[in-house]
């Protein structure tokens, strides 16, 4: 992971292909807007597709990190573009269509259908969740990256009360930083690493900090690897990452209309776990797009590195299901 502000969208034509249809049916939510890059590639394409004037409020971006949402924002400037900052001081529901054709919104996905409710934005043909963290979020400042100190936050949220991720390790045992580790990063020396970063904990305050405590039990050859997943679990565990996905993925699932499309990018095993569960109990009611999981090519890779653990799941909501509870649909293919 370097140190860069650049974020290029992952597997992006493969997203427009799946939310293709989706566009102008009803309102396309990116649950994870970030810098905007899908976004971007989702409005031009709308542009194509739909009517000038007819555009208006389709897409809605959506992200935890209001600093993400400002560089939405200048992306996306062309299209038209407003941002929500608070969900709280938004009367409902806002009038759409005086509003521009995006809506960005600082909210957490958990909390989508309480979006929607509010902007009076249904029905919902698409969502996208593109998960991990934007490559705008490497800056020093942030404390999400190894290659440079800085204040050992990790939080998505700045101005949220949670623990930072210096705050989360004071409390935490050698088993919870056991624990961690394994499940959210499949670290094989967690052992070794729990033990010293226990017993170095109070002395923990910088990024720069924990990879001198992670460097005395690791090998140079090691160390990269090794430190990026050490990151990764922590980041989930700050963010409550794995809970928060499980929650955003039902209230997804809950929203779509008949016919709607859910496309989520994971970029490691527990994400992934997350959408295989959530489509197992929802069995009944989804079709799966995506027999076996898309994979950048070794282009992507090769021009973005950051693409090579991205693996692309998606599901379409059927009308049957829909039909058997409502005993009426919306949907429509054009
Ligand atoms: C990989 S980035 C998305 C990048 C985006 N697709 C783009 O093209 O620029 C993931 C984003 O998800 C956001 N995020 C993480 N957890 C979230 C949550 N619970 N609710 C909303 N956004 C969240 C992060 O702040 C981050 O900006």
């Amino acid at each position: 992971m370097s140190v860069t502000t650049e974020h290029v969208p992952v597997l992006v034509e493969k997203v427009v292909s799946l939310l293709r249809p989706c566009l102008g049916v009803g309102t396309v939510i990116d649950a994870t807007a970030g810098g905007g890059g899908h976004l971007w590639a989702l409005a031009q394409e709308m542009q194509k597709l739909i009517p000038v004037g007819k555009q208006r409020c389709r897409l809605i971006g959506i992200d935890i990190d209001a600093t993400a949402l400002r560089f939405a924002q200048s992306r996306l400037s062309d299209f038209g573009c407003t941002f929500i900052r608070e969900m709280a001081g938004v009367s409902s529901p806002v009038g759409c269509n005086q509003l521009s054709m995006i809506l960005l919104i600082q909210a957490n996905y958990v909390n989508m259908a309480e979006v929607v409710e509010r902007l009076g934005i249904s029905p919902v043909s698409g969502v996208l969740m593109d998960l991990g963290l934007s490559s705008y979020q490497l800056r020093p400042e942030r404390g999400f990256s190894f290659e440079a100190d800085g204040p050992l936050d990790m939080r998505f949220d700045q101005q949220s009360s949670k623990p930072t991720a210096r705050e989360i390790l004071q409390e935490a045992s050698i088993n919870d930083l056991y624990s961690w580790f394994r499940v959210y990063a499949d670290e094989p020396m967690a052992g070794r690493i729990s033990r010293q970063i226990y017993a170095a904990r109070k002395d923990i305050r910088t990024t720069g900090d924990l990879v001198k405590v992670v460097e005395k039990v690791i090998p140079p050859r090691r160390l990269k690897k090794t430190l990026a997943r050490i990151f990764q679990a922590l980041r989930i565990v700050v963010n409550n990452e794995i809970e928060n996905l499980r929650l955003g993925l039902k209230a997804a699932i809950r929203l779509l209309m008949p016919g709607g499309r859910l496309v989520v990018i994971c970029y490691q095993s527990g994400e992934d776990r997350c959408f295989k569960e959530m489509y197992r109990e929802h069995r009944g009611e989804l079709l799966l797009l995506t027999r076996k999981p898309l994979y950048p090519d070794a282009d992507e890779v090769f021009a973005n590195p950051r693409a090579r653990s991205a693996r692309l799941r998606a599901v379409e909501k059927t009308e049957v299901a829909q039909d058997k509870r409502n005993n009426n649909y919306v949907w429509r293919r054009e």
